[in-house]
């Protein structure tokens, strides 16, 4: 149940692929204006969790309510108040950065005019406002990884699925997004955030849920997930990881 203080609420979430069980019942609650991480190594069942919380994939159990709305029987409801950055870039190379944000601002409901604020505003956030005329096959990977970000920014929603936003970036992009997220959850945006890399989680996120062959392992804040393993806190979550699943997560 989501309340004054918990915007999502996931109950009980499984899904299966023929005989993979990507996501097994799985249970957890993000609090508003948290930044909250899903951790885990490839295949874990990150994605297949992020489809099911943003209405793309129903569940074939479990139930997932977002702002006192519930995702499978109210989706289009819960669709207004959501954003999506797949892990996947998501862009019309052709079109100008600018035009591509205005063309999913405008998928999203905004007016011309607005969406043209929109969308200067947003490339702005991530630094990019004087290439918003280029074709955006001309930006590198971490400019398209910035720009896939602010599509899901086009709708202003209240709570932001980042799946991967940082795969493949360097260290300076990479900052670039975590000041930007940082910047959205003070002005008061809930954002679920998906990595695989250990001390990004630790660095970003008010809390953590490990997740490992489609079940939720631990769940916690960086803090409490070192803690306990190690009294004092003095060890890294990839050693957290290593001692839960008796392997590394990269591997
Ligand atoms: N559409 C699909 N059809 C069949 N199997 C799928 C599908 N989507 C996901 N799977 C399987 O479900 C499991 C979980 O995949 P998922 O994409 O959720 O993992 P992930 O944690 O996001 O991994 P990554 O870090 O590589 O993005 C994997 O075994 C994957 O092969
Ligand atoms: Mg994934």
């Amino acid at each position: 149940m989501t309340t004054d203080k918990v915007f999502l609420s996931a109950s009980g979430l499984s899904k299966s692929f023929d005989s993979v069980q990507a996501v097994n019942d799985i249970s957890f609650s993000i609090e508003r204006q948290e930044i909250f991480g899903l951790l885990g190594p490839n295949g874990a069942g990150k994605t297949t969790t992020i489809r099911m919380l943003s209405t793309v994939l129903e569940p074939d159990a479990g139930d997932v309510e977002i702002g006192s709305r519930s995702a499978l029987r109210e989706a289009g409801e819960v669709r207004k108040i959501i954003g999506v950055c797949p892990q996947e870039i998501a862009l019309y190379e052709e079109l100008s950065a600018i035009d591509n944000l205005v063309f999913f601002g405008r998928m999203a409901g905004l007016g011309g005019k607005e969406a043209k604020e929109a969308a200067r505003a947003n490339l702005e956030l991530v630094g990019l406002l004087e290439r918003g005329r280029d074709a955006v096959r001309k930006f590198s990977g971490g400019m398209k990884r910035r720009v896939n970000i602010v599509v899901a920014l086009m709708s202003r929603p209240q709570l932001l699925f980042l799946d991967e936003p940082t795969v493949g970036i360097d260290p300076q992009s990479r900052n670039h997004i975590f000041d930007t997220v940082l910047g959205l959850r003070d002005e008061g945006m809930t954002v679920l955030y998906t990595t695989h890399y250990m001390e990004e989680a630790d660095r970003l996120c008010d809390r953590i849920g490990i997740i490992d062959g489609g079940s939720m392992i631990a769940l916690g804040s960086p803090d409490e997930l070192k803690a306990s393993l190690d009294q004092d806190g003095d060890v890294t979550l990839e050693e957290v990881f290593l001692n839960m699943t008796g392997r590394s997560l990269r591997d």
